[in-house]
């Protein structure tokens, strides 16, 4: 049986994410002129967005990666915790690159951490923001779309650990969870 059987509707299309990369590629393009920028995606969802991403920009830049935990509940503050090694940020302009922006816990803590170890400046690129979800102050620079407050998978996003490989975002069938 397929994964897309366990799909319930399209929330954006390949054609959709298609038109959404290159338009967000120009952007940055234009915006990252001669500032030699570093893009640093979020391990794993970011890697299809910035694999597609990487080859619509033409200027002076590099690229790396970053794994972060978060951990809610119990009395943490909210501190994340990068997993291996921390990109070097230093007197850079960096781009974050992430799948979505939800609670916005991850990229705003990931954000302060950024600043505090010598980013010159940081910039957040999302592929989907979900402002419904939002429980923390802060907002993404690039925005592929919006999705309303609903689990969606697919084109990095996961459902424990699956459908990251879906060319497409999709929300999941009801049944799916209940399994
Ligand atoms: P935040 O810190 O709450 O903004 O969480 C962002 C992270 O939660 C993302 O990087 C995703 O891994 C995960 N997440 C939030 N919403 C969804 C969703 O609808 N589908 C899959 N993962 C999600
Ligand atoms: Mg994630």
């Amino acid at each position: 049986m397929s994964i897309t059987d366990d799909i319930l509707k399209i929330s954006m299309s390949e054609d959709e994410i298609k038109s959404i990369v290159e338009r967000i590629g120009k952007e940055l393009n234009n915006d990252y002129l001669d500032k030699d920028p570093l893009f640093i995606g979020v391990l794993k969802g970011a890697i299809p967005f910035m694999t597609d991403l990487m080859k619509q920009i033409n200027i002076k830049s590099t690229l790396d990666y970053i794994k972060v935990s978060s951990y809610s509940g119990t009395k943490s503050t909210g501190n994340i915790t990068i997993k291996g090694d921390m990109p070097n940020v230093k007197d850079r302009h960096v781009i974050v690159v992430e799948d979505i922006l939800d609670t916005g816990k991850t990229l705003l803590e990931l954000k302060k951490l950024l600043i505090s170890s010598g980013a010159l400046s940081v910039k957040l690129c999302v592929l989907l923001d979900k402002p419904e979800g939002r429980k923390y102050d802060i907002s993404a620079d690039y925005v592929g779309g919006k999705v309303p407050n609903e689990f969606v998978v697919g084109y990095g996003l996961d459902y424990n650990e699956r459908y990251r490989n879906l060319p497409y975002i999709g929300v999941l069938k009801e049944e799916v969870y209940k399994k």
